[in-house]
């Protein structure tokens, strides 16, 4: 194991290029509120949404690393563009050789698990940013767990600035949820379930659903992916036993820690203290 990893037990860590991993950890901190948490938002470089493979998978390893140097035994990809265009080559190239008793997850496969017990028409839809939508992660991992289905993206590159810029709940925002509801429908007209494959996107969920037929059910993944997670902790006692357990959250930024604290009430429904931290001279 790389000798700056030296320490063995630590909290777990939650990444994600900005803030919408927090309504990814506020689901997973409300199932198991007994562990500790460190949370990153790579603010500095966000969003990731339109950055290059390259980019994003560069930028991802260093979050990676900076969790291992603060102990973190795991770490979740609560963002589904970083998931989408970095999680793979981490957990084959990269693991095996910076830390190979740790584990970094997404939230791409367990959100794709869900798909094939909702669905009756067959015909699934994905929303998400541009790189997630390009990457065709969710049709590929849809399509491993439930040969058969018929999938439709669409990129929705406006939705993320909607919700920064305290938006989504304004009458302006109506015109660029229906555009997208719209334009997936108009692709595939027999879509029942439709993914929520960006951490932003459940702050819409209102409007999404005015614009949607009433049969079509929205899928959004915090709750599913902090589910997924007890689970594996339940299979991984080895992993279990070195996440530290004292209800302790703290939150890091790359970006100004102030504006962090800000923008957080939008998706966690509490005050936090924010730390500025650098990442990319690990
Ligand atoms: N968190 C990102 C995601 O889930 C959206 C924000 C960004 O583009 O960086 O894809």
């Amino acid at each position: 194991m790389n000798s700056t990893f030296n320490q063995k037990v630590g909290p777990i860590g939650v990444f994600d290029s900005g803030y919408g991993g927090l309504t990814i950890l506020s689901e997973i901190k409300t199932l198991m509120p007994q562990y500790d948490y460190v949370y990153l938002g790579d603010n500095a470089r966000a969003p990731y949404g339109n950055r290059s493979f390259e980019l994003v998978y560069e930028f991802t390893l260093q979050a990676v690393e900076w969790f291992f140097v603060q102990g973190c035994p795991l770490v979740v990809l609560a963002c589904n563009t970083a998931s989408a265009k970095a999680l793979r080559s981490i957990q084959q190239k990269n693991l095996p050789v910076i830390a190979p008793s740790r584990r970094v997850l997404g939230v791409i496969r367990p959100t794709a698990e869900l798909v094939g017990g909702i669905t009756k028409s067959g015909h699934v839809g994905v929303l998400g940013t541009v790189g997630t939508v390009q990457s065709q992660s969710y049709e590929m991992e849809i399509n491993k767990l439930h040969p058969g289905l018929t999938i439709a993206a669409e990129a929705c590159p406006m939705w993320v600035p909607l919700v920064e810029n305290r938006e989504y709940d304004k009458p302006g925002a109506d015109y660029f949820v229906k555009q997208h509801i719209d334009s997936i429908l108009q692709k595939d007209a027999k879509i029942d379930t439709l993914i929520l494959g960006c951490t932003h996107y459940p702050l819409l969920m209102d409007k999404i659903k005015a614009s949607l037929p009433e049969n079509v059910t929205v899928v959004a993944q915090g709750k599913h992916v902090a589910e997924r997670l007890q689970d594996y902790l339940r299979r991984h006692p080895e992993i279990d036993e070195r996440c530290t357990k004292n209800r302790r959250a703290t939150y890091f930024t790359t970006e100004s820690p102030e504006k962090f604290a800000e923008q957080a009430s939008i998706f966690l429904k509490e005050n936090i203290r924010t730390q500025k931290t650098v990442i990319d001279n690990i």
